[in-house]
């Protein structure tokens, strides 16, 4: 009987390389429709809290996308995927630093003080800071260069993406719970769930066969 022929990747490598800038305008999308909202000043009656609250979204949104690269990759047998990560990765953290930026600025008027009893008062503040401290070595050591520094140890490191994506689906809910508004947190929150069990099973599955 002649064996099943294995379902061929549809993307090479290189060609998801090349399709690296297209992803990189997408990925800009949300801050070039902020100018242009800024240009045409229609950034909502409250433009500072729209840009903290839409740039907090869409810093989890890619960080969703970017924890949802491997599952992809194995889902739809297109292991190329795998070059699209690093940059999903750069842009969540990019939007997290805007999305920082901007309470620190607007809210707290660069004040470290001011920023520190924000932090003491407001639990989702604390909760965000967190995140955002564990979502930092991950961007600083994302070059080829730290990736031959740590060797095994990357890896090790990059598993802080799991508690910080975590951490920020907390943070989202304690924001929303001061509006009563509970929806969105839980469909995050049940995309993050399946994300991590679809990790937890394939961790599972390498451990029986005695893989690494
Ligand atoms: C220093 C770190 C952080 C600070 C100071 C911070 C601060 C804030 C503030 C002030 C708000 C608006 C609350 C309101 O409208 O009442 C907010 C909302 C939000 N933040 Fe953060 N945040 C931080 C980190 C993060 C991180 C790491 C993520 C996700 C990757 C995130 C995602 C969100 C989301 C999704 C919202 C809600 C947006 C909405 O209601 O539509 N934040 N954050």
């Amino acid at each position: 009987m002649t064996p099943a022929p294995s379902r061929r990747p549809l993307w090479r490598t290189s060609t998801l390389q090349r399709l690296r800038p297209l992803l990189f305008v997408l990925c800009l999308v949300p801050a070039l429709r902020w100018l242009w909202l800024a240009w045409q000043a229609q950034l909502t009656a409250n433009p500072q809290e729209f840009l903290i609250r839409s740039s907090g979204l869409w810093a989890l949104i890619i960080l969703l996308v970017t924890l949802g690269i491997t599952p992809a990759r194995r889902l739809l047998k297109q292991p190329a995927l795998l070059v699209w990560r690093r940059m999903l990765g750069l842009f969540s953290f990019f939007y997290t630093l805007l999305h920082m930026a901007g309470w620190a600025l607007w809210e707290r008027g660069l004040s470290v003080t001011a920023m520190g009893q924000d932090m003491m008062q407001r639990p989702f503040i604390l909760i965000g800071t967190v995140a955002t401290a564990a979502l930092l070595p991950l961007a600083i050591t994302s070059t080829n260069g730290w990736i031959k520094r740590l060797g095994k140890g990357w890896k090790q490191l990059h598993q802080l993406i799991y508690p910080a994506a975590l951490l920020s689906i907390w943070h989202f809910w304690l924001v929303r719970s001061g509006k009563n508004d509970y929806m969105d947190p839980i469909v995050y929150g049940l995309i993050l769930a399946v994300l991590l069990l679809s990790r937890w099973q394939r961790g599972n599955t390498r451990r029986k066969k005695n893989l690494p």
